[in-house]
């Protein structure tokens, strides 16, 4: 049964909504937590058939009939677990994986393939420890490689000669170039990896399937790895997860890092889960294979800009794989260093601080909006809301989807809310409303309730509280609108020449010393100071 990979039938349960689907064949409503109605599976008049979103499966009360989104399509429609599976991608909108047969020749070249390398390796862990290799011998423990870490990981040298395109030479050259090892030049065939310091990759079966040689005289780049064959695929290769695996497991986490030295360094010194992508940047295939295991990802970047930006490409790639019980979280090495070198210089603790400092998705994204957005005007508040929304958009668990929406909503509410509020009201201090003032439009409030309709932003700004013993008064409607108006007015006039002291002190603060535009601001306050006192002139007549 188990021909499709656990994570595609993970993926189809996670896009598709079990309830959707019974409904198409059984009319369903929600009672509590759960949709009932009449089993499909027995015959019945009265519900006791019921499905939980929630839980992802249904059960009949009456029958005893139990099951999953994939379990229902093969009962209720009768098909096997193939075309069920087919059916749901076809709802879901998902391709089926292929499933290829792989032929006899294309096992025996694989065999043939893994034969090379494997022996490769051993010519090349054999070189390393003659007097050819002396020098890569000496670098590697200088990296603070013990013998034993060096038979572990099968580390080797790779001579300036052409030593696999020799030894080989009975070898059929096409087998040998399959392999990325050898290549064909003017003079005929000659070795990928010379004068390097060699790391062999493993896939799943641990099998040596390419290698990854790091140059020992500073020339760049520093390292080059075997180009893509048959049987090694840079973007869905873990460096060191042939290692990792059953530590990602114990752990119920992995450790990701940039580097493969950083991967061996890491896993020799407590964090067994720890792995690195191949010479390029994280993929979602790599993404995919880890998250087999489980959803629980620490990724580990350098601090400065590049390492931002390679965690915020990370976050964007995982967003989908995201469950409610995911622990995904982002640990920064400052100073320039790399996890091998914090663990060479300030030991294994200050590692333990870092990953254990990590910050989890869900801040790492509001601190990178924050960050990266204008946030203090509503133009970058709307780019910054968008941004989100695009990011919350991509997890696929609609539940958890909308919790991390509503969390986001709160943040927004209580942090951007500062920075609106300083928006639309200057940070200008009125004179206290004395008391007669106060009385009058307290009274005119009462009495007038359509003014207090009218003028009620106004009005609340005054913070006026009431008491049983306001009086009556004697304004008609009108003048009791000509009192609130003008009293308006003389606040706003108050509160522009507070502002317009605010202008100047800020100016003279910023060190504005161009008497032309201190004239200006003072030209147009003048300006709008005496269009007021007209107003307030007519007003008042
Ligand atoms: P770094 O340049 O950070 O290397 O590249 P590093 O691992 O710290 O190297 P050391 O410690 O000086 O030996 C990080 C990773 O990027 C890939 C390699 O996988 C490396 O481990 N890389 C880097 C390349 O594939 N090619 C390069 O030229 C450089
Ligand atoms: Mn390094």
């Amino acid at each position: 049964m188990a021909k499709y990979d656990n994570s595609f039938t993970d993926e189809l349960r996670q896009r598709l909504s079990l309830v959707d689907v019974i409904s198409r064949r059984v009319p369903l409503t929600k009672k509590g937590q759960n949709y009932w109605g009449c089993c499909p599976f027995h015959n019945e008049k009265t519900p006791s058939f019921s499905v939980s979103e929630e839980k992802g499966f249904y059960h009949c009360f009456g029958c005893g009939e139990h099951g999953d989104i994939i379990s229902f399509v093969m009962k209720s429609e009768n098909l096997d677990f193939k075309n069920a599976i087919k059916e749901l991608a076809d709802m879901a909108g998902m391709k089926l994986p292929e499933i290829k047969q792989k032929s006899k020749q294309q096992l025996e070249a694989e065999e043939n393939y893994v034969k090379i390398t494997e022996s490769a390796s051993k010519i090349y862990q054999d070189l390393l420890y003659q007097d050819i290799g002396k020098h890569a011998l000496e670098y590697i423990k200088k990296r603070g490689f013990s013998d034993e870490m060096i038979k572990k990981y099968c580390i080797g040298y790779a001579p300036k000669n052409n030593i696999i395109s020799s030894k080989f030479s009975n070898i059929n050259i096409n087998k040998l170039t399959s392999t990325g090892l050898v290549r064909i030049g003017e003079y005929g065939p000659y070795d990928f990896f010379r004068d390097k310091l060699m790391f062999p990759i493993f896939n799943a079966h641990n099998q040596i399937v390419a290698f990854s040689g790091r140059s020992l005289d500073g020339s760049e780049p520093k390292y080059i790895n075997t180009p893509d064959t048959e049987l090694f695929h840079k973007r869905q290769t873990i460096f060191g997860f042939n290692f990792a695996r059953e530590f990602i497991h114990k752990q119920n986490r992995s450790i990701i890092v940039e580097g493969q030295i950083d991967a061996i360094q890491m896993q020799n010194h407590g964090f067994g889960e720890t792995v690195a992508p191949l010479g390029t940047a994280l993929t979602e295939d790599h993404i995919a294979i880890l998250c087999k295991s489980n959803r629980n990802i620490t990724f580990c970047f350098d601090g400065d800009n590049a390492g931002q930006k390679a965690a915020m490409r990370a976050c964007l790639l995982v967003l989908p794989f995201l469950r409610d019980n995911s622990e995904i979280k982002f640990a920064f090495v400052t100073g320039g260093k790399d996890p091998d070198e914090i663990l060479k210089n300030s030991g294994e603790s200050a590692m333990h601080k870092i990953i254990d400092s990590a910050t989890p998705l869900i801040d790492f994204l509001w601190d990178n909006v924050n960050k990266n957005y204008l946030i203090n005007t509503p133009g970058g508040r709307a780019q910054a809301e968008k941004f989100l929304k695009d990011c919350t958009s991509k997890i696929t668990d609609k539940i958890f989807q909308n919790e991390i929406e509503q969390e986001y909503n709160q943040r927004k509410f209580n942090q951007w809310h500062k920075w609106k509020q300083q928006k639309y009201t200057p940070n200008i201090e009125l004179p206290d409303i004395d008391s007669m003032t106060l009385n009058v439009i307290k009274s005119i409030v009462q009495k007038y309730p359509e003014l207090s309709e009218k003028y009620l932003e106004f009005l609340s700004s005054l913070n006026i509280s009431f008491d049983d013993n306001v009086q009556d008064t004697n304004l008609s409607l009108i003048d009791a609108e000509k009192y609130i108006v003008s009293f308006k007015l003389q606040r706003y006039i108050k509160s522009l020449q507070s502002e317009k002291q605010e202008i100047l002190k800020k100016a003279l603060e910023n060190n504005i010393s161009d008497p032309s535009v201190l004239q200006e601001i003072e030209d147009k306050l003048k300006e709008a100071h005496d269009k007021l006192e007209t107003l307030l002139d007519m007003n008042n007549k």
